[in-house]
């Protein structure tokens, strides 16, 4: 059984457009899976605090309470074979919602560790991933992309290398912008999925 995990990071929450289209493809084409739905968007997660930036920063200080939901959401990507990542772009990048999640996700000698040439690896399972991308612009030329890169690279961090954006763009444009977007996701996400996980 397939177990996912549908993240969203919009201030939309559940309500985005990339989270309902993921939604209704996890019922169409993988009807038997556990699915796990989160909103971190709209119900953000809490800053960082002073105790979590000590434990990571300081050695041995990686244990107590400070770090427990790092470890809560860590177990929870854990568990999970199929990763759906809804998220808008922010400033060209990443909303802060999701850096939130990364920062709490990314942790030294938990999620990843760092070897003797100084190159972090990943201590996570590599797992198929989705990421939805949504943004006001058009996808491409337009505008920098810091949201692909960054995101891609964040992911090996941790050890997930099975990542495959999909795009929707001009999202501000009116109802047949959002249509043609939805749309073109739909296929893209419909014949990834649809040709195995
Ligand atoms: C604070 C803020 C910053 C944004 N910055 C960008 C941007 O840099 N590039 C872009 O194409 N769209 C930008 N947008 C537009 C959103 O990406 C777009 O409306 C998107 O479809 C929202 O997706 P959502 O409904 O899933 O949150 C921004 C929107 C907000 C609220």
């Amino acid at each position: 059984m397939t177990r996912a995990l549908l993240l969203s990071f919009s201030p939309h929450g559940k309500a985005a457009q990339t989270f309902k289209l993921a939604r209704a493809l996890l019922n169409d084409l993988v009807p038997g899976a556990q699915v796990s739905e989160r909103d971190y968007g709209a119900q953000a997660l809490p800053p960082l605090t002073r105790e979590y930036a000590n434990a990571l920063t300081t050695p041995g200080g990686l244990s107590g309470s400070a770090t427990a939901l790092s470890e809560e959401l860590i177990v929870e990507l854990e568990a999970c074979d199929l990763l759906i990542m809804c998220t808008p772009v922010h400033n060209f990048t990443v909303p802060a919602a999701l850096k939130a999640w990364i920062d709490h996700v990314v942790r030294i000698h938990r999620s990843f560790t760092v070897n003797e040439q100084f190159a972090k690896v990943g201590l996570l399972r590599d797992r198929r991933t989705f990421v939805l991308v949504s943004s006001g612009n058009a996808r491409k030329g337009h505008e920098p992309d810091f949201l692909t890169p960054y995101l891609t690279t964040i992911l090996a961090t941790v050890g997930i290398y099975s990542v495959e954006f999909v795009y929707l763009g001009a999202m501000v444009r009116g109802d047949e912008a959002v249509n043609r977007a939805v749309e073109q996701a739909h296929q893209q996400l419909s014949a990834a999925i649809g040709a195995g996980l």
